[in-house]
């Protein structure tokens, strides 16, 4: 009998990445570094040399990560024939264009063939699962497995399945801890999951900022960066905020006074809606301001901050388990 017969859950080798672009590639770096087979599935051929470059690039930040025993780039492979692409997976991670038409058709034909143990999870930014898998046989086993760019930097997925695909999504964090991801399971759907959500939030602010010319985008940026995403690095907003008042019992007419500030619009313009034309002088400023030397000196500096963030907080939870455990 085997394992997936014994357990009910199928053990996973071998994963397939539907979409060989930014995400898809990002994937295949990651599940490389966890130790698996990966095939990269991609309907242009020229993709595969996109993988090649990536994984390369990416090289540098998975050593300094930790490479799984066996892992290399010489076991991701790529293909244009999607009947070789899912023949023999354990996983998929679809990760084709966020166009809910063509992701309909592709999840719905991934289905097709592949057994029914095997997971589809979608990588898609914002669709709900309920309508991603609405042209499929098999739906209860498809659902949002959505990560933040890049997949082997980033460690956070986002499941959100609701309600009729809560045993695959039990499979799929299971399986993406495993790959050492850091799980966060929606408990009901919602468009943009929560991660999105809040960028969104934070962006409509910087738009904000930018057209009262409040200060120009590299110091909005710097006020993110050296200041609260700090904190939210660390431990997201709310225990930051926490730890806003020297006194707990100060905690609840703190969050008083913040629903007051929101409410009367003194910080927050929540109403605020960017048109067109800002959109545009957004991305041209962003162009040529902060992206005008290209991305190869940002992605280097984002790749190796990154790193140094996860190990250095990865040192310091080891270090306070170890504090709690002698106050045990
Ligand atoms: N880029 C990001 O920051 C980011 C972050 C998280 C999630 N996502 C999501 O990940 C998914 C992929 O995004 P991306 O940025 O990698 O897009 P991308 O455009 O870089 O890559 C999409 C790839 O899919 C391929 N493709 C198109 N049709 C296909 C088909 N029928 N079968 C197989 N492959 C096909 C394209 O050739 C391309 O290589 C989207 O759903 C997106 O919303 C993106």
């Amino acid at each position: 009998m085997s394992e997936s017969e014994r357990t009910g859950v199928r053990k996973i080798a071998k994963v397939t990445c539907v979409g060989g672009g930014v995400i898809g590639a990002g994937w295949a770096a990651h599940f490389m570094r966890a130790g698996l087979d990966v095939v990269v599935y991609d309907q242009a051929a020229e993709r595969e040399s996109y993988l090649r470059e990536s994984l390369a690039k990416a090289m540098p930040a998975l050593t300094e990560l930790g490479m799984a025993p066996g892992a290399t780039p010489s076991r991701v492979f790529f293909t244009t024939d999607f009947q070789e692409a899912v023949k023999g997976t354990d996983f998929i991670q679809e990760s084709g264009p966020e166009n809910i038409d063509t992701k309909i058709s592709l999840l719905s034909e991934i289905d097709a063939h592949t057994p029914l143990d095997v997971v589809i999870a979608s990588s898609s930014s914002g669709f709900l699962s309920s309508k991603l898998r609405s042209g499929a046989k098999h739906p209860e086993r498809i659902l949002v497995g959505h990560p933040f760019n890049p997949p082997f930097l980033i460690p956070l997925v986002e499941i959100a399945g609701g309600a009729a695909a809560r045993e695959a999504a039990h499979n799929a964090s299971a399986f993406y801890r495993s790959t050492g991801c850091e799980v966060v399971e929606l408990d009901r759907e919602i468009e943009g999951y929560i991660g999105n959500r809040i960028q969104y939030a934070v962006l409509r602010e910087v738009l904000y900022l930018m057209s009262q010319g409040v200060a120009d985008l590299e110091s909005i940026d710097k006020a993110i960066a050296a200041g609260p995403a700090i904190r939210w690095a660390v431990m997201g907003l709310s225990s930051a905020l926490f730890l806003g008042k020297s006194d707990p019992s100060l905690w609840g007419k703190f969050v008083e006074s913040l629903g007051r500030e929101m409410d009367s619009g003194y910080i927050a313009p929540s109403s605020f809606q960017p048109d067109p034309a800002l959109m545009q002088i957004y991305a041209e400023k962003v162009a040529n301001g902060i992206g005008a030397n290209g991305q190869a000196g940002l992605m280097a500096l984002r790749n190796a901050g990154v790193v140094g963030i996860r190990s250095a907080l990865e040192r310091v939870r080891t270090g306070l388990v170890g504090v709690n455990s002698d106050l045990d």
